[in-house]
């Protein structure tokens, strides 16, 4: 299965960067799916500075309501209709920042997949949690409560510990996740938990893309710091 490389470049990017970025990533790499998620104001002119390039542009977050009277919040009907195709959810910043809870990601996803987005939905242990081993229990958790039934889209495995630290689980560990997420999808989701794809998060480099993207059940990557520059994210591609 092709694998998908995505960027999360979080509260990153400006307006006036916009069409560098796209030119390079115009370029683009064959064989490899490219999503890039930049703030909600960058969505719109993104889309039309990538033109006709198969990349595509999604969201960070979403509201789990579709309108109304709810200041500051953004709907996914909104983003879909500016052309986002997928939105990321329940990342580990938000659960902390803004104490997502996993109930939450899962009203989300509903209403992500009910505005026609694919969600990408974020699990992964604190180092307090690795350290005390749990883990898989805490994935395991944080997937029971995320998904909702019958859910469609992607899943990010994203060890908090290692988001924008340097630091990677082993290979041995990765496939462990990855496996033991796939158990869990599977029990959760029956067949169509089969071939989810499980992208890896928590810093991927250009100089670790590949024995990253080699290790059974890793779907892809999702990409931070490494996503902000063009050269840097198209590497990462390359390497899937
Ligand atoms: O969502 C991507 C992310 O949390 C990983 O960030 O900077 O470690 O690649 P980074």
């Amino acid at each position: 299965m092709r694998q998908m490389i995505a960027g999360n470049w979080k509260m990153n990017g400006t307006l006036a960067g916009l069409s560098a970025y796209a030119s390079a990533l115009r370029q683009g790499v064959e064989g490899v799916d490219l999503l890039v998620c930049p703030p909600f104001p960058l969505i719109r002119p993104l889309i039309e500075a990538l033109g006709d390039a198969s990349i595509w542009v999604g969201a960070q977050d979403c509201d789990a309501k579709r309108s109304g009277p709810h200041t500051g919040d953004v709907s996914a009907d909104l983003l879909a209709e500016l052309g986002a195709r997928h939105v990321i959810l329940g990342h580990s910043e938000r659960r902390a920042d803004h104490g997502e809870s996993s109930t939450l990601v899962r009203d989300k996803a509903r209403a992500a997949s009910a505005a026609g987005l694919v969600p990408v939905i974020c699990v992964g242990e604190t180092e307090a949690e690795r350290d005390a081993h749990e883990t898989e229990t805490v994935v395991r958790a944080q997937l029971a409560g995320s998904l909702p039934d019958g859910f469609s889209g992607l899943i990010a495995y994203e060890p908090v510990w290692a988001i924008g630290s340097g630091k990677t689980p082993s290979e041995d560990e990765v496939e462990a996740m990855h496996r033991a997420i796939r158990a869990s999808l599977k029990k959760q989701l029956g067949e169509a938990g089969e071939a989810m794809p499980i992208l890896y998060g928590g810093s991927v480099k250009p100089a670790n893309a590949e024995t990253l993207m080699r290790i059974p059940e890793v779907g892809g990557a999702l990409v931070g710091g490494a996503s902000l520059k063009a050269e840097d994210f198209l590497a990462i591609a390359s390497a899937a």
